[in-house]
């Protein structure tokens, strides 16, 4: 999500430029404010503000620190506790002013941390969780630990997701780097320079030589040389082996992948994770309203969207009532003489700027002087849409960059369904015992995805070979798996230019069908719910007119196994409890699919044509 860099060096070099080109390098982790922090003669030297790195860098001078320093940390943001302000930005201080923290995660227990320090008398001056980091490694000092000994019990007290880089003004010959769960890696030139950033990039115009940490290993880092040590366990040795990165630069900031679009692809599993750890008071506020709306809509464009229907049938299984899903292009004209106060609308965005959405949501608030609740869930903190919206939820997918939406997807789904799973517990619709299977399979999407990656993508390829000379599709499925069929479209047609029709299969009878010939493709989404049966039916009535039959189905499966010419196998248990995530589980396969397509046909997926990433116009 954020961008962390710090460097310590023997070397005559500008500490300051370093840091600002290594906090460039990591932008696409997160752009809404920057800061750094280099160390001389026991003081800190502070500059950050809220913006683009390039913005900040021309009013505050970046690289511009006491020509003498050998030590700096440097941090950009993507704000997840308090909106991007130059208070909120890193890094972060203690009460003394001599600790400074730059931090990429999520402290899960900060309020709790936060009071326990409130009553020991510490002062905290921002809404981010990480300030919390330096006032506890102060208080561990003031009881007597030395630095590092400090930072280890600061850090075991800390629940959730962190990659932390700690300096110390009376300790100018070393950084200390801890990480769980949020990356970090080490850069090296022997016996001159050391680093350590959240990606490779940040380093590798200096040094190919690396060490990854591992969660719960601190690195020590002196100037060329490096310690490690296990902060649950200090005692024991830790052996490390350095790694040799041959990739460029450009590749390096894909993580070694060829395209954004497979990197986010990969990066699902994690995206999800984080998500499963929105907290629960944020899902509850949206269930209550939620459960006491008269009218409720959904609306949203594109992939979310399609989140959007897949959700809307999630939460309509708990809330028994129905909910509207309309485009928010159309959302005016649909409900202009329809649209009544104590309405509750649903704004689902990854950018939170799409022009649409937020004409469609000012336009609702305006009619009703305000009579009306904007629940909104979004991707990036602070964006138009929030400030729109009554309640906000930020899904934790972490920056987007591929103009086709991936990760992004799938924890907007979540997102819902962990709503719904709230508006359950509210309504009591289901037993306490029946709601822990239905969350133990939301929270197992991570798992089912990153095992698929891992084991079973070999076929797309050939898939992708099959189709190779086909340019019309029919993408076909029934009830919520229409949402993942129309999404899995939307991204062959963007990325591999195919021509697809994502359709319900028992409407596509209706005339579609028409069109199928002698190995027409058709991929039929084929999850073993309530839907299953009919769709074995309507797989054999496509069949029967000579149709490529390509089934997007679980492992177990027989039946449409059977009648289909090939199939993608999703590891996934086949039970009613995993019925609402297939719209999360099926859909990686659908997006890479895509992906070979597009370079199949010498297409660059991250740059389709004619789209942006973020639709601002009408
Ligand atoms: C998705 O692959 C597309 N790039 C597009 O449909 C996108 O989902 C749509 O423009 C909505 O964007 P938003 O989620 O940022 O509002």
């Amino acid at each position: 999500m954020c961008g962390i860099f710090g460097i310590i060096t023997n070397q005559d070099i500008s500490i300051g430029k370093f840091a600002l080109e290594g906090i460039k390098r990591l932008e696409y982790r997160g752009y809404d404010s920057c800061g750094i922090v280099a160390l001389h003669d026991s003081q800190l030297f502070i500059k950050k503000d809220a913006g683009k790195i390039d913005e900040i860098n021309e009013r505050l001078k970046l690289s511009e620190f006491p020509s003498e320093s050998k030590l700096a940390l440097a941090h950009t943001r993507w704000a997840t506790h308090g909106p991007p302000t130059k208070v909120n930005s890193h890094p972060h201080l203690d009460c003394s002013k001599k600790i400074a923290v730059i931090h990429n995660g999520i402290l899960e227990n900060f309020l709790e941390l936060k009071e326990m320090l409130e009553r020991e008398g510490h002062k905290f001056i921002s809404d981010t969780d990480t300030e919390i980091i330096p006032h506890l490694i102060e208080s561990y000092m003031k009881k007597g630990d030395d630095l590092i000994q400090a930072v280890v019990n600061a850090v075991n007290q800390c629940i959730g997701a962190y990659g932390v880089v700690i300096c110390h003004a009376d300790y100018p010959d070393i950084i200390i780097a801890v990480r769980k769960e949020s990356p970090l890696v080490i850069g090296i030139e022997k016996g001159k320079t050391t680093y350590c950033a959240s990606d490779i990039p940040a380093f590798l115009p200096y040094t190919r030589q690396c060490y990854i940490l591992e969660d719960n290993e601190m690195a020590i880092l002196k100037a060329g040389s490096v310690n490690f040590l296990n902060v649950l366990d200090p005692d024991m040795p830790i052996k490390k082996e350095i790694i040799n990165i041959e990739w460029s630069i450009d590749a390096a900031e894909k993580g070694g992948y060829e395209h954004f679009m497979l990197k986010e692809i990969y990066e699902e599993p994690v995206a999800l994770r984080r998500t499963m750890k929105i907290p629960r008071t944020n899902l509850q506020a949206f269930a209550k309203i939620l459960w006491s709306a008269k009218n409720i809509y959904i609306t949203a464009a594109g992939t979310s969207f399609y989140a959007s229907l897949a959700g809307k049938h999630i939460i309509t299984k708990f809330l028994g009532k129905y909910i509207h899903a309309i485009e928010c292009s159309e959302f005016q004209t649909e409900l202009d003489d329809a649209l009544q106060e104590d309405s509750v609308i649903i704004a689902v965005s990854q950018s939170g700027e799409t022009i649409d959405l937020i004409e469609a949501i000012r336009w609702a608030k305006e009619k009703l002087k305000k009579k009306i609740t904007v629940l909104c869930i979004t991707n990036v903190v602070g964006s138009s849409l929030t400030r729109y919206s009554d309640e906000s939820i930020i899904t934790q997918a972490g920056p987007e960059i591929g103009v086709a939406a991936t990760k992004t997807y799938c924890t907007q789904v979540l997102t819902l369904a962990l709503i719904a799973l709230e508006i359950a517990r509210y309504r009591k619709v289901i037993t306490k015992q029946e709601i822990d299977k239905y969350y133990d399979a939301l929270k197992s999407t991570a798992d089912i995805i990153d095992n698929y990656l891992k084991n079973n993508v070999s076929n797309i390829k050939d898939i992708v070979n099959n189709l190779d000379k086909s340019s019309n599709f029919f993408y076909l499925a029934r009830g919520i798996s229409i949402a993942t069929a129309k999404e899995g479209g939307l991204k062959l047609k963007e990325v591999a230019c195919r021509f697809i029709e994502g359709y319900s299969a028992a409407h596509a009878k209706h005339g579609p069908i028409s069109l199928v010939r002698e190995g027409f493709p058709i991929i039929f989404i084929a999850p073993p719910d309530e839907t299953y049966q009919r769709l074995v039916g309507n797989v054999m009535e496509f069949k029967a007119r000579g149709g490529n039959i390509i089934s997007v189905v679980v492992d177990s499966d027989k039946v449409i196994t059977e009648l289909s010419d090939r199939t993608i196998r999703i590891p996934q248990p086949a039970n009613k409890y995993y019925n609402i995530i297939s719209p999360i589980t099926f859909i990686p396969a659908l997006q890479l699919l895509s992906y070979y397509a597009a370079l199949k046909h010498n297409l660059d997926p991250d740059q389709p044509l004619n789209l942006a990433k973020t639709v601002t116009v009408h």
